[in-house]
């Protein structure tokens, strides 16, 4: 029986430890080096680098489980029901352009289904943890979604696509609505945060398509723990709702579903 507490407080120092190091590297970092995976994908050696050793700390404290990483650094073969799941750098572009805000996420899948959430937000030095049933957390302190009920009240959060664009059209016409419905909407590049922020109430939702697990399964924890809902585009309480992502407080996730239902269909 592995106890979700005591494995999120180990998880969240691993989280902190790779945090530490971006920082550090960030300082330095040369721009020339970085690779395109494909369209705007773009990668370094610090990506790889973080998560191998976000890899080597997770396998000490828990070595049953196996891995799904976004650099593949890892090929640990397992017949364990858990799963790691890990985006090391969360913001690469942020990252590379010197922007401040970039991130760790951490999440632990039992079967299909996300247990364990931990986003760490190494500008601000923020670590949001989650385990199911355990409620969310910012540095130690509980935190909730806000309780906004109308869409005129919120401040949004999505992502832009940048690869995907069989869905533009329609995604362009939501924004459109919802510049004019919300107090506005960020783009601040990183999934990851963008979901712990809608889960400690800076955002009140946020909405995006064409993400993989790694960017969102720890910030799903996170929401949900926050009292919050997560869907996909068509109103499914997936797992992991990586494809496409509604993430909110119950009052304004089906106002958002609304209008993405209207326009992306
Ligand atoms: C990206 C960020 C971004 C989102 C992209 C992701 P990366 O992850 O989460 O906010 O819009 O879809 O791919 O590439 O920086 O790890
Ligand atoms: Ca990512
Ligand atoms: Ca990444």
């Amino acid at each position: 029986m592995i106890d979700l507490s005591v494995l999120t407080e180990k998880a969240s120092l691993v989280a902190k430890e790779a945090g530490a190091y971006l920082r550090q590297q960030q300082l330095t970092f040369d721009r020339s080096v970085v690779e395109l995976k494909s369209m705007n994908a773009l990668v370094s050696d610090v990506d790889r680098s973080t998560e191998e050793l976000i890899v080597k700390r997770l396998t000490e404290i828990f070595p049953e489980a196996g891995f799904l990483t976004e650099e593949e650094t890892t090929t640990q073969a397992t017949d364990s029901q858990y799963t790691w799941v890990i985006d090391p750098l969360d913001g690469t572009t942020n990252f590379v352009h010197g922007l401040p805000i970039f991130s760790v996420s951490i999440a632990l899948l039992k079967e299909e289904w996300p247990v364990m959430g931990i986003v760490y937000e190494v500008g601000m030095d923020e670590c949001f943890t989650a385990y199911e049933g355990g409620g969310a957390y910012l540095n130690g302190k509980r935190i909730n979604v806000t309780s906004s009920e109308r869409l005129e009240d919120t401040l949004l959060a999505t992502g832009f696509p940048y690869y995907n664009f069989s869905k533009l059209q329609g995604f362009q016409n939501t924004l459109a609505h919802m510049y004019q419905h919300t107090r506005g909407v960020r783009r601040i590049g990183t999934a990851a945060v963008d979901l712990a922020y809608t889960a400690c109430g800076r955002f009140d939702g946020y909405f995006e398509y064409g993400l993989s697990p790694w960017d969102v399964a720890a910030g799903v924890v996170l929401v949900r723990e926050a009292g919050g809902i997560v869907t996909n585009f068509a109103d499914k309480n997936v797992p992991v709702a990586a494809e496409s992502i509604i993430a909110a407080n119950k009052s304004i996730h089906p106002l958002v579903y609304t209008i993405i239902e209207q326009n992306i269909g």
